[in-house]
């Protein structure tokens, strides 16, 4: 239940200072700089945008990608699509696998839902019994369900792993009415957070490798898959200059976070600016530490412990409720410290509001409030 201090509307044109603590803050400024960047690099590659919205999880934030160029977004959950929907996003990608008979009838009805005023649903599958489970989903419906065949081009997640099981797989969804076979998925997901531009380009020539040799398989047998989606935001510019991907699929860009500022990138590519923080303020003090009030309750550590925007310190420890910072120069007992979440997705997933700020977190006012509408849709 949303508690007094969550309404946050009282805030909207007051300066930053008023934002009580610990609150999710976009930086509107750096977020749509991130997005043009990314919109203007498909475009001038000539390949189509579908980010992923499993990590901003905002209707709102998807309308506005899409009004920059994108096609549609990529989702990983069927409640996602239900609640991106219900905001009025038109064109939606579930890209990963779905087979339970309740999430498959939600589907079924978002799908025609969404066919009947001309939006497009799709889907990704990776067996036999996934495309028998769809296929008896949608036998009737009146519009077709696209479906891309996942293929596993390095992560040993979800994705079949060799040609011959993806052609069986694409002829399944190819004679089930209701489906349409859209294509394949070949999304590389542990190529993403390797370090050097080196490593992600040899991650990447193999997962191409595998994508051109199973499009030759599918090609011969009648069935050239239509689109290669996949990418991340640490390998899109590689996928692209593939010329074997025809849609990106990034996500974290549009924010960023602590994890993937480590990542080294090209000259020759985008650079993305962190745009999503956690304000906190200091609770307490020691005389070589400081404790703020925002812990694992307001950012996930899964990628590391968050960094320390504009101040040079660290931080050590955290626990529910606080992070531990150590540095030469300490802030004082109520100072405000802004911290880069080690891993953007699952910190969004912690709020139900984050607060865009329009003019840079020291001077800036709050401009807007922005809904985390498929916060918490796990089914
Ligand atoms: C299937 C798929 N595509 C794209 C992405 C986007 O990756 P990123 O947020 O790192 O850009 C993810 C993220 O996990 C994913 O699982």
């Amino acid at each position: 239940m949303p508690q007094p201090s969550d309404d946050w509307h009282g805030l909207i044109g007051q300066p930053v200072d008023h934002i009580d603590t610990p609150a999710a803050v976009v930086d509107l400024d750096a977020m749509e700089r991130n997005l043009q960047r990314m919109a203007a690099f498909a475009h001038r590659h000539g390949v189509r945008l579908r980010p992923h919205a499993k990590m901003h999880k905002s209707a709102e934030l998807a309308r506005q990608q899409m009004a920059a160029g994108a096609v549609g977004v990529c989702v990983q959950k069927a409640s996602e699509a239900q609640a991106l929907w219900a905001g009025g996003v038109h064109n939606i990608f579930i890209s990963n696998q779905v087979l339970a008979a309740e999430k498959l009838e939600r589907l079924r009805t978002l799908s025609d839902a969404m066919a009947a005023q001309d939006g497009q649903l799709a889907l990704a599958v990776d067996s036999a019994l996934g495309v028998h489970r769809l296929a008896r989903a949608f036998a009737d419906a009146p519009a077709a369900l696209d479906v891309f065949v996942e293929l596993d081009v390095g992560q040993g997640r979800c994705g079949v792993s060799d040609a011959a099981t993806a052609l069986a797989l694409a002829q399944q969804v190819a004679a089930a009415p209701g489906l349409r076979f859209a294509g394949v998925q070949a999304y590389h997901g542990a190529a993403q957070h390797l370090r050097s531009s080196h490593e992600r380009a040899a991650a990447v020539q193999q997962a191409v490798a595998f994508v051109v040799q199973t499009r030759a398989v599918l090609t011969q047998a009648q069935l050239p898959p239509p689109l290669v989606t996949g990418a991340g935001t640490g390998s899109f510019a590689l996928e692209a200059a593939s010329g074997v991907y025809g849609e990106l699929q990034a996500g974290s860009y549009l924010f960023m976070d602590a994890d993937y500022a480590r990542n080294q990138v090209g000259t020759d590519e985008p650079q993305f600016e962190q745009a999503l923080f956690i304000k906190a303020a200091v609770m307490s003090r020691g005389p070589k530490h400081a404790v703020c009030d925002a812990g694992h309750k307001s950012h996930a550590i899964d990628s590391g412990l968050p960094t320390v925007w504009g101040q040079a310190l660290q931080c050590v420890a955290c626990s529910d409720e606080h992070t531990t910072l150590r540095g030469a120069a300490l802030p004082a007992l109520g100072d405000t410290v802004w911290l880069v979440p080690g891993h953007c997705d699952p910190t969004v997933n912690l709020h139900d509001t984050l607060i865009g700020v329009r003019g840079g977190l020291v001077r800036g006012q709050v401009e807007r409030l922005i809904a985390v509408d498929a916060r918490g849709a796990l089914r």
